[in-house]
């Protein structure tokens, strides 16, 4: 068995072949993606997209824990990274410590990944440091939502990309291993990605990056509620599953389903 790929090996390939990443939550999804991948992101995008909630501030580090031990069990071949969620990091790099190393030893993980810019940049110092990688996350900040006041592209204007070239330098600085652009413009990107020596990977964020991660919900058409400009479809699995419950439905009200072949008989002697 080949080991899996490392936090220092997916450093190393700044520059090189594009680094490909996609989140997963569960056992069953991780399996199947982890072949092709070189990190799964279990991300806090599992609170809308799994649960329901209409902004990811609502997950748990119990909800992150859960599901980055589900993935770490799936998968054999890449680097698992995840998301530490709203509130579990933000006040103090000791509160962030505490609760990144219980993700790592309850999980099983190898990093985590923080939202945020200079004002994380101490926390991430202090986490990198201490044995646990860090991914850094700048542009586009869905806990920061409600300061926000919505998910719109980021940085469009000189002086809000200076910022945003600031934060990644910051967090490249603190010893991050690699840094998520979300929803930005190909300059911004592509001059960040030129300003750190990690791999930067994208998200609505151009193929000027390092790598590329996608909600893997988006990408297989299983999430439907709201379409971001970067998401492309690879796969409509929404649609096969509505198809599947109607064939069922009417299989079931035919008495079709089960059929002789699902049916247990009386056991030979
Ligand atoms: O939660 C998530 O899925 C993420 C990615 C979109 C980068 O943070
Ligand atoms: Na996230």
């Amino acid at each position: 068995d080949t080991p899996r790929v490392s936090v220092p090996a997916l450093r190393a390939r700044k520059g090189g072949e594009p680094i490909v990443c996609l989140t997963a939550y569960t056992t069953p999804v991780a399996r199947l993606l982890d072949p092709h991948v070189d990190l799964l992101l279990v991300g806090d995008s599992l609170g809308m997209v799994v649960y329901g909630f209409d902004s990811t501030l609502p997950v748990t580090l119990d909800m992150m824990i859960a599901h980055g031990a589900a993935v770490v069990r799936g998968s054999r071949h890449a680097c698992v990274v995840v998301d530490l969620p709203f509130g579990s990091y933000q006040e103090s790099p000791q509160v962030a410590f505490r609760n990144a190393a219980r993700v790592m030893a309850e999980s099983g993980a190898q990093a985590v990944k923080v939202e945020g810019g200079l004002e994380m940049a101490e926390t991430v110092a202090y986490l990198t440091t201490r044995g646990v990688p860090v991914m850094g996350h700048v542009g586009l900040l869905p806990q920061s939502v409600n300061a926000l006041g919505g998910y719109k592209a980021v940085g469009r204007d000189p002086e809000a990309a200076e910022r945003i070239r600031a934060d990644a330098r910051a967090i490249a600085d603190a010893g991050a291993f690699s840094l998520v652009i979300e929803g930005t413009m190909e300059s911004l990107a592509r001059q960040i990605t030129e300003d750190v020596a990690i791999p930067t990977i994208g998200i609505g964020a151009s193929p000027a990056c390092d790598g590329q991660v996608l909600v893997s919900d988006d990408m297989f058409g299983l999430f439907g509620e709201f379409q971001p400009k970067f998401v492309k479809r690879y796969a409509q699995l929404g649609t096969a599953i509505g198809e599947a419950a109607a064939t069922y439905a009417a299989e079931v009200k035919a008495r079709s389903f089960p059929g002789p072949e699902h049916c247990f008989g009386i056991k030979k002697a």
